[in-house]
């Protein structure tokens, strides 16, 4: 990435040392762990669990799940406490990374009073932040113990407005936002960051889950065809969300189309886009390729083809989309600074054309999604060739 950057004339860019790139990138993958699984959990797998035929197969997915989210609470934990040092490195003018871990300079930031004019000091607003953040990881971590599984649900849909507390917490203002444009950012910058980590965290949890086919019967293709059905409306409402707050985003900092490819700024942004179309040429994948060939097996109550497409093929393309989607997160920090300040371009200030090209936008995407949503279906019911092809 670092070449990249300096083979373009990016003088007004500075690329983020090594730190901030692993606090930076491990927060949203810690972040991503929690809201993802806690909003894939109780929209996806919880409600096709209690449908499963197999008590068996849900049983055996209940654990998986279970120690899926014990494991994301380690890591939101670990991330979360990297995450704070950062902010306390970035805080003290110069201050060394390493410097920033001892709980003592930690203490020193979370207590430092408000700067003037502010309604509350930013150590207090960080420091609620990861009280919540803490607690959020003590819930999830707590599914380790075979006792406190049996409340599985309870402790799933705890997590999920623990964990969206997490982000948002972190997003209080601590003066009051001048104007509306303020507002937009801070809701749009949110909406993005939800999103994008319920789409990730919610790839990454279905496929850890598909790893247990060991352990599941025959029958297992029906239940999975339910799981991926009920994903794919909560993954094509993320996307939209978050092509939408990422076209907002982009448009805050990149100040013309040129500067995509001459600031440091613009050619990070370039890769990120690189990496999401990808993720969602795999999502067409699934949508137009996938489903309808699920649709005709589950039709012929044909058991192993489904069995197959459901837990072998669909995983294949989700693991290629959590791959692409860690790389979305690695690129994240080289969003340093702005490409309109980078080119010294105006700043972006919000008009009635802008509210209207963005009114235009979501209406673009809203019938574009329920379009292929459309065409899948109508694929799915399309007769199905002699024998079902895997
Ligand atoms: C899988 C899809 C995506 C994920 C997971 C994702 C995630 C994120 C996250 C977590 C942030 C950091 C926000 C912050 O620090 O406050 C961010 C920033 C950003 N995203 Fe995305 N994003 C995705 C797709 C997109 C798309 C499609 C676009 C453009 C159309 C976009 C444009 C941006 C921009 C411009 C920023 C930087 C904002 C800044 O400099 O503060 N993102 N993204």
């Amino acid at each position: 990435m670092n070449s990249l950057l300096l083979a373009a004339n990016t003088a007004g860019y500075a690329a983020p040392p090594l730190w901030r790139v692993l606090t930076k990138t491990g927060y949203f993958i810690g972040l991503a762990g929690a809201i993802g699984t806690a909003v894939t959990y109780a929209t996806t797998v919880r409600p096709a669990l209690r449908s499963a035929a197999d008590d068996g197969d849900a049983a055996a997915l209940r654990t998986r799940s279970a120690l899926h989210i014990a494991c994301a609470g380690v890591v939101l934990l670990i991330a979360g406490y990297f995450q704070l040092a950062g902010r306390v490195a970035r805080s003290g003018k110069g201050m060394p990374f390493g410097d920033a871990l001892a709980p003592g300079r930690i203490g020193d930031y979370l207590g430092a009073p408000a700067a003037k004019g502010a309604w509350i000091a930013q150590g207090a607003v960080h420091l609620v932040q990861n009280v919540v953040l803490a607690a959020t990881a003590a819930a999830m971590i707590a599914l380790f113990a075979p006792a406190v599984r049996r409340h599985l649900d309870r402790i799933a849909l705890a997590v999920l407005p623990l964990s969206l507390a997490v982000t948002l917490t972190a997003a209080v203002p601590t003066t009051a936002p001048a104007d509306l444009d303020r507002w937009f950012d801070l809701v749009l910058d949110q909406i993005h960051i939800v999103s994008g980590t319920v789409w990730l965290g919610g790839l990454a949890l279905l496929v850890s889950l598909a790893g247990a086919r060991g352990r599941l019967g025959d029958g297992a293709g029906l239940l999975w065809a339910d799981i991926w059905r009920r994903f794919s409306l909560v993954a094509m409402t993320c996307v939209g969300a978050v092509a939408l707050s990422g076209l907002w985003l982009t448009w805050k900092h990149v100040g013309t189309v040129s500067q995509l490819w001459t600031t440091g700024y613009g050619i990070a942004l370039l890769v990120k886009a690189a990496l999401v179309l990808g993720l969602v040429a795999a999502g067409a994948v699934n949508q137009f390729w996938l489903m309808p060939r699920i649709a005709r097996a589950r039709r012929a109550d044909a058991a192993a083809p489904l069995l197959h497409l459901t837990l072998r093929h669909f995983p294949a393309v989700v693991w290629g989309e959590v791959v692409l989607g860690v790389g979305v997160l690695v690129v994240l920090p080289f969003l340093a600074g702005s490409a309109r300040s980078e080119a010294g371009s105006a700043k972006a200030v919000c008009s009635g054309s802008v509210f209207a090209a963005g009114a235009a936008l979501a209406l673009a995407l809203g019938v574009s999604l329920y379009a292929t949503a459309k065409a899948s279906d109508a694929l799915s019911r399309r007769p199905s060739p002699a024998a079902v092809a895997v």
